[in-house]
């Protein structure tokens, strides 16, 4: 299985970015880590950050993944353009937050991707990358059942 994981606006700047809100993890740390899990369950991962839409839009166009792990950052809370490309993809996709966003500013709570993805891990540090990682393989090997 080939997970394409997505990091948008600002998260190329996590560790360094309020660590009291988001941790001291870099994205090259969790890259690795996402790497490592998925490989222990067969996988390979692409990663790509960009704090462009366009170019999240233009990977998930590549449609050279089964699935996608995806933290779209504050684009979660206002890109139709996004969801309407997740939408067109057509393989399944789950949406990350490091940050309880439903527990912060109201417009976090506003989340435009949640009727396009299978699933989301809000709320779980980090080690929501993983969770998703394991609920996107969880999805996959059930469709192919
Ligand atoms: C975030 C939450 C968003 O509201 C915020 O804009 C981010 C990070 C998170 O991972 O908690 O950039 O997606």
């Amino acid at each position: 299985m080939k997970i394409l994981l997505l990091n948008g606006p600002n998260l190329g700047r996590l560790g360094q970015r309020q660590p009291e809100i988001y941790g001291r993890t870099t994205l090259a740390e969790v890259v690795a880590l996402a790497t490592d899990h998925a490989a222990r369950r067969g996988a390979t991962l692409a990663h790509l950050q960009s704090n462009h839409d366009g170019a999240l839009i233009d990977r998930l166009e590549q449609l050279d993944y089964d699935g996608v792990v995806i933290n779209p950052g504050a684009l979660g809370h206002t890109s139709y353009a996004l969801r309407d490309a997740i939408e067109g993809a057509g393989r399944p996709v789950i949406e990350v937050h490091i940050s309880d966003v439903r527990a912060r500013e109201a417009f976090r709570r506003v989340l435009v991707l949640e009727d396009v993805v299978v699933g989301q891990v809000i709320g779980r540090g980090v080690d929501g990358y993983l969770e998703a990682i394991d609920l996107l393989l969880d999805q996959l090997t059930s469709e192919s059942c």
